[in-house]
């Protein structure tokens, strides 16, 4: 039985070493967190993705998934630890470097090496061949040393691991075909061969792509803000053209992929990218212009109670990495003119810096609920409970998420339709 080291046990690595756990490979999931070891070598979880409790549960108890703060010999490496910006939004490839480092020692010829994790562009060639070259490995010869990026949604791991399309990419052909062997194990998908640094940067354009069409999408929510127009008809209508499909604005991007990935092609070819840049720009306004039209919704209150719904980046997840929402929170704490109540059902209290409080105690007499995050929680939210306990029944929706009955007592603006604001506040916009 073919034996599988995985480095780092985040919502990447931890999913994987469980699929190959539960596909009968002998696996070792590494990593520097005691803690993480300690609840998984008890068939415990410190994250949350739908299905991963019950796996896990399964495969520690069958003895296929074990964990250890140290790598062991295996066939097969496989990296999975972040790779953040640093302040200067610059990609910090420090914990991709460590984990090298760290197996170098149990690497053994034939074994094959690969790097899941999301990396700059010649990453591979540049940074991780020369660690196991200077270690005396010859990483062209001795070891099959490839780069396969994730790209599964958060929420649908477990599915998307199997079902998505891989893209294997070979410090050489041979490193391709072996890496895409140990997948094709596993993944019914399509496992497509190609080399390191074509991979490496189609993950970065798969989510720079996105990134700057949501910043097109922004951009259009502040122009119909600005021209009293309802930007969601306009996209709705615009997008019954064939070949349009022009995305939703929100009140920012967040998450360690999307907010991040696009810095990293930046960083590389400054020059030659001024349109992933502004987009950048654009999506990290978003939380400003939330602030600001909360200040224009409440503007003629003297202390507006504000029920802030939602932290994590996106909906039906725990994560809150690079969260526009936690921006938007710490923005409103800060003014002293509002009484802000945070709210978030998937959120943990330790791992927020400010106090979390139930829906109904959020809402109690609140003037505005504001709406950050499209969990299934907000969407289906009693409009009757809502309506008896908030002071006025005002929705700020900035993910065009809620579905309210046409005779509702509810007023909802949304992120790209202020278009009901007072006239007097209509006034001091133009
Ligand atoms: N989470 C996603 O949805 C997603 C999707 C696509 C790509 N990615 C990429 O996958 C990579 C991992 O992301 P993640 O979300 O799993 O991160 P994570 O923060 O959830 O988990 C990483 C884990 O690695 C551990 N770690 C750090 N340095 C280590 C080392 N030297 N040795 C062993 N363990 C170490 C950390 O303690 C942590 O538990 C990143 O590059 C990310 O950009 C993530």
């Amino acid at each position: 039985m073919k034996k599988i080291c995985v480095i780092g046990l985040g919502y990447i690595g931890l999913p994987t070493a469980s699929v190959f756990a539960k596909a009968g490979y002998d696996v070792l999931g590494v990593d520097v967190n005691k803690r993480v070891v300690d609840l998984l070598n008890k068939g415990e979880i410190h994250i949350e993705e739908i299905g991963l409790p019950e796996m896990v549960r399964e495969v520690v108890a069958a003895g296929n998934l074990k964990a250890s703060v140290t790598p062991e010999k295996a066939d097969v490496f496989i990296i999975a630890v972040p790779t953040p910006i640093h302040e200067d939004y610059t990609a910090n490839v420090d914990y991709v470097k460590d984990a090298t480092k760290a197996i170098v020692p149990f690497i053994e010829k034939g074994n094959v090496v690969i790097v899941e994790s999301t990396i700059p562009p010649r990453t591979m060639d540049d940074v991780v061949a020369p660690i196991l070259a200077e270690a005396g490995i010859d990483p062209y010869n001795d070891v099959y040393l490839a780069h396969c990026p994730e790209r599964v949604l958060p929420g649908r791991i477990l599915i998307e691991l199997i079902e998505n399309t891989r893209i294997v990419g070979g410090i050489t052909p041979e490193a391709a075909t072996k890496a895409g062997d140990v997948y094709r194990a596993v993944v019914t998908g399509d496992v497509i061969e190609t080399e390191a640094v074509t991979a490496e940067m189609s993950k970065l354009m798969e989510n720079t792509f996105r990134d700057v069409n949501i910043a097109l999408a922004n951009e259009l929510a502040k122009i119909s803000a600005r021209l009293g127009v309802n930007a969601h008809h306009v996209i709705e209508l615009a997008n019954k053209h064939p070949r349009v499909n022009i995305h939703l604005p929100g009140p920012g991007v967040g998450g360690h992929c999307l907010a991040v990935d696009p810095y990293f092609i930046i960083e590389k070819a400054q020059a030659e990218s001024p349109l992933i840049a502004e987009s950048r720009r654009i999506n990290n306004s978003m939380p400003d212009f939330v602030v600001e039209q909360i200040g224009r919704l409440t503007a003629e209150l003297k202390n507006p109670v504000l029920a802030v719904c939602g932290l994590t980046y996106k909906g039906n997840i725990d994560d809150v990495r690079e969260s526009p929402a936690i921006e938007i929170a710490e923005k409103l704490l800060a003014d002293s003119r509002y009484d802000v109540r945070i709210h978030d059902p998937h959120v943990r209290d330790e791992q927020v810096p400010f106090k979390l409080t139930t829906l109904e105690e959020a809402a109690k007499d609140a003037h505005l609920l504001v709406i950050l995050v499209d969990h299934t929680e907000f969407k289906l939210m009693d409009e009757g409970k809502l309506t008896e306990n908030m002071k006025t029944p005002v929705i700020f929706d900035t993910r065009n998420c809620l579905k309210v009955a046409d005779d509702t007592k509810l007023t909802v603006h949304r992120i790209g339709d202020l278009t009901k604001l007072s006239a007097i506040q209509e006034a001091s916009l133009l």
